[in-house]
């Protein structure tokens, strides 16, 4: 896998959990496999679009896919717990018609949910597919997920209503990103993760 990020990354939650944020790897399976099979049915539901619990095995073969050229996962784990599941996950995988255009999907377990993980995994897929030539994230989003349409919507998204959700529409252009509180905490995330060294000590708030 391209690795354009240091990694991993040790982080503070809002709460002040300490966390590590680095790529996908092989050893993640059973621990990604436990948090979907933990996720509330809501979240279930606002990730992938139907209320049978846990990601089916097809899902996860494809964050495995050998084509890590052309998409990627960046995860985060509780610092100094191994034998927990995890705190959430983003990929994105981009489109077969357009290379600069990528889908983009995040999960993030229910318990740290709101404590500014989702941002710093965003900001982690937008500094690596931004390497790759990427320039728009689009993400699919269910009518009834506030929360996400809320955020990106914040981060300056535009949006194309279906018959079942949004598709909405991320500029991976930093200038371009408004000025208000939410994209203020992206810009501080993604100049984390351009600058910071990978070091034991250094931690900073999100
Ligand atoms: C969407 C999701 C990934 C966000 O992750 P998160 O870790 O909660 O995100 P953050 O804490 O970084 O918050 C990001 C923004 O979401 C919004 N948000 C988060 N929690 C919220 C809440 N409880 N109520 C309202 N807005 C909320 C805010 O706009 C927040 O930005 P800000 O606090 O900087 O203003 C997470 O809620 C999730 O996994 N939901 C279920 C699955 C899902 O919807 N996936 C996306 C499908 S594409």
């Amino acid at each position: 896998m391209k690795l354009v990020l240091p990694s991993p990354v040790h982080l503070r939650l809002h709460d002040g959990t300490p966390v590590i944020l680095r790529p996908l790897l092989p050893e993640d399976r059973g621990r990604v496999i436990a948090t979907f099979n933990r996720l509330s049915p809501d979240s279930t539901y606002f990730r992938f679009w139907t209320r049978f619990r846990g990601a089916s095995p097809g899902f996860i073969d494809r964050l495995y896919a050998a084509d890590h050229d052309r998409h990627a996962t960046w995860v985060m784990i509780v610092d100094g717990k191994s034998d927990l599941p995890g705190v959430g996950g983003g990929s994105y995988w981009p489109s077969q018609e357009d290379p600069t255009l990528a889908e983009v999907s995040f999960t993030v377990a229910d318990e740290f949910q709101g404590q500014g993980a989702g941002t710093f995994l965003l900001a982690a897929v937008w500094r690596e597919a931004q390497e790759a030539g990427i320039r728009r994230f689009v993400a699919h989003v269910l009518e009834a997920n506030h929360v996400m349409q809320a955020w990106w919507t914040c981060l300056g998204a535009t949006a194309i209503q279906h018959p079942h959700g949004l598709e909405m529409t991320l500029q991976l252009d930093e200038s371009a990103l408004p000025d208000n509180p939410t994209a203020q905490r992206l810009r501080h995330c993604l100049a984390h993760l351009a600058e910071a060294p990978a070091r034991e000590d250094h931690v900073v708030h999100a």
